[in-house]
């Protein structure tokens, strides 16, 4: 096994049924400025989806990530997806380079999820969530569309994106929410009571932006010295806190290069300290505090 290989990140079994390597990636990045439109460096998007050559079997994508870009890309590289699950999402509209709007009318969604299809060349999607609850739509007729997703047959197992506990009690009248993706890192945890409670039930986390360290990776802070200690860079360590922090815990880094990805899979590799664990755990809750 090479240094970088996601497999040391340890499995976790999607809707207790698709097994992953704990240690993904997001593939938001390999689009244009503004997550609009075709990469700068098309060439480079390519080789950074060589995932399967570091044991990356989990990939992270969304309708509205060029939109179509990265599902055609990504369809490019990897199609046919032997042992790969490839995770989608919808309920974003796109009107423009960095502007999101969320649609969750049922017509909508279930368009989309079709259409995730089509792009990704599958029959079925083994994961598909919703990028966003639409405000403006009610909920249960927005969870209905992906229970009817899922009874067609469209979609293997659901998810929810930036969403309460509440939410997904809501959520579970209407389906088994196999996944929730919300943002959360050593440094934003604003997002732990979900955490904690996807914990218990087995549900996997998925961490947006896990690579955030803010200002703790500052020359001579903990951060620093750890990664010095580990003979890693800081967003490493960043990283290797967020997989210890549960086994239900899915980080999927975000690269539009190829050197970048296999940096942050080596930090699958790393293993802290309970106290180094600890210690990171105080200095991020603090920043967040301060
Ligand atoms: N559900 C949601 O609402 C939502 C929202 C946002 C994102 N996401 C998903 O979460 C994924 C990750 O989030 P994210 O991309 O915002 O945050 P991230 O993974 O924490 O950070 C990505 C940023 O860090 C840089 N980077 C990555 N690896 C690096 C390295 N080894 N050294 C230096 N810089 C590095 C990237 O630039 P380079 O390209 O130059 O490496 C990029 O600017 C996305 O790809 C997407 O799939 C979901």
């Amino acid at each position: 096994m090479s240094k970088s290989n996601a497999a040391l990140s340890g499995t976790f079994r999607i809707g207790g049924d698709i097994e992953i390597n704990r240690l993904g990636f997001g593939a938001m990045r390999i689009t244009g400025p503004g997550i609009w439109g075709e990469p700068a460096d098309r060439a480079e998007a390519i080789r950074t989806l060589r995932l399967p050559e570091l044991g990356v079997n989990f990939i992270d994508t969304a309708d509205s990530y060029g939109p179509n870009v990265s599902e055609e890309l990504i369809r490019e590289a990897l199609h046919p997806y032997r042992g790969m699950l490839i995770a989608t999402k919808a309920g974003l509209a796109r009107t423009g380079p960095n502007l999101w709007t969320p649609l969750g009318r049922p017509e909508y969604l279930i368009q989309q999820a079709y259409a995730s299809c089509r792009r990704l060349g599958v029959e079925q999607i083994g994961l598909w969530q919703l990028h966003r609850i639409d405000t403006k739509v009610p909920e249960d007729e927005q969870f209905s569309a992906v229970r009817k997703l899922l009874d067609d047959g469209v979609i293997r197992h659901a998810g929810l994106s930036e969403v309460s506990v509440a939410a997904i009690k809501a959520a579970s009248k209407h389906f088994k929410v196999a996944t929730v993706q919300n943002r959360y890192n050593l440094v934003d945890r604003t997002s732990e009571d979900v955490l904690d409670y996807c914990s218990e039930n087995n549900i996997g986390f998925i961490p947006w932006s896990p690579l955030a360290a803010g200002g703790l990776a500052k020359p001579g802070s903990l951060l620093d010295k750890l990664a010095s200690a580990h003979g890693a860079g800081p967003s490493q360590i960043a990283l290797a806190w967020v997989l210890k922090r549960s086994p239900v815990m899915l980080p999927i880094p975000g690269t539009s290069r190829a050197a970048h990805l296999e940096e942050n899979i080596a930090a699958a590799a790393i293993e802290l300290s309970s106290e180094e664990f600890a210690a990171l755990d105080a200095e991020g809750k603090a920043w967040r505090a301060g």
